[in-house]
């Protein structure tokens, strides 16, 4: 049984397609990154616009490289949400006419599920129940993973994601969009403890997050004199130490508290080459195995879409009618297990 998976909920156009047996056949991505850069950050119509121009022929060499007329696939994945609507609204209503077209169920995939299920695209794919770290541009959480659509959030960030904390700050010292990636460069240079930013919410029991505060912290760093370039990479490191002894520390509680055997570690941000080492240590600590997407699989991709939506299909999940689905929010927790697994 074959899919095609098409992602377009914020700035990356992807198509992709997998087979039940043989795994992932193809993955297409065409990112919009220098179409945003003049303004540092994500036009919402801009973004919706070229979605419009990229998806079809992202579609077309998706089902080329995978060697399957689109008479060979048995639905048709793409992300409902969440997102910006008009972008994923070009996805939705070309996922759903093309399954109209070809005779076959439309899936409508929840963005964060597919990142949650990165993971299945690999070799070692983790086992179930496992605890998941989920750090992208817009979430920040913490997430008992029992099972397809059986997800625990322990604790979410109350405002800024930890990859809007790391686009924010990077946009302050001055660093072109996206920021996060940037900042992670800038890093490498930057000295550890010379700027001792905030790391807030560690004082408190539980698992929730903040990461607002850090932006001002930059602000006035910033602000304070001119950096040079020995200043800004040290400010840069600082960010970097704050958000990843923050997740850590975290995800360390909840493996201690959980006690579960994996940890699952998605989403735009696990591609971090300092969190992961950090996070792979405490893993080793708490004797958990860990588990990260490849790093193309960590930022926004159909391939994800693509094994979500295969998932979902297998358990029966399509949607019932034509109307095509698009929703900014869609809170995580509000998924259902299939009901053949409930
Ligand atoms: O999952 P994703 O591609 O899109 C969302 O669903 O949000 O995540 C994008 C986020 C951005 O904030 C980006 O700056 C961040 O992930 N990111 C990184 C790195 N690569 C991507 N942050 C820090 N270090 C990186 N290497
Ligand atoms: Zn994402």
């Amino acid at each position: 049984m074959r899919i095609l998976g098409i992602e377009s909920s914020c700035d990356e156009s992807a198509a992709a397609v997998y087979d039940d047996r043989l795994g992932l056949l193809s993955h297409e991505l065409f990112s919009q990154v220098d179409l945003h850069r003049v303004y540092g950050g994500v036009v919402p119509e801009l973004a919706s616009r070229d979605h419009v121009r990229r998806l079809l022929p992202l579609v077309r060499q998706a089902l080329a490289n995978a060697d399957t007329p689109a008479s060979g696939l048995a639905a048709v994945a793409y992300t409902a949400g969440p997102g910006l609507v008009g972008a994923l609204l070009t996805g939705a209503a070309l996922g759903h006419s093309l399954a109209y077209a070809l005779g076959v169920p439309a899936v409508p995939v929840h963005h964060l599920e597919g990142h949650l299920l990165a993971p299945l695209l690999e070799d070692r794919p983790p086992p179930f129940p496992h605890l998941a770290l989920l750090v992208s541009g817009g979430h920040t959480m913490l997430i008992v993973v029992r099972g397809l659509g059986q997800y625990e959030v322990l604790g979410e960030t109350r405002d800024d994601a930890a990859g809007e904390a790391f686009d924010k700050s990077a946009k302050l010292l001055g660093l072109p969009y996206p920021g996060g990636p940037e900042l992670a460069r800038l890093a490498e240079q930057g000295r550890s403890g010379v700027f001792a930013f905030p790391r807030p919410m560690l004082d408190r029991e539980g698992f929730e997050f903040s990461f607002s505060g850090l932006k001002t912290a930059v602000l006035l760093a910033v602000r304070e004199r001119e950096p040079d370039a020995q200043r800004r990479a040290d400010i840069a490191r600082g960010v970097q130490d704050a958000i990843v002894d923050t997740l850590v520390t975290k995800t360390a509680r909840a493996l201690e508290a959980t006690r579960l055997p994996a940890l699952v570690v998605a989403g735009g941000v696990s591609a971090n080459h300092a969190l992961r080492e950090a996070l792979a240590g405490a893993a080793r600590l708490h004797r958990a195995e860990i588990y990260f997407p490849r790093l193309e699989f960590c930022t926004d991709n159909a391939a994800m879409i693509a094994v979500a939506g295969m998932a979902r299909l297998q358990q029966g999940a399509t949607a019932a009618d034509l109307a095509i689905q698009a929703r900014a929010q869609w809170p995580l927790a509000t998924l259902q297990a299939p009901t053949s697994m409930r």
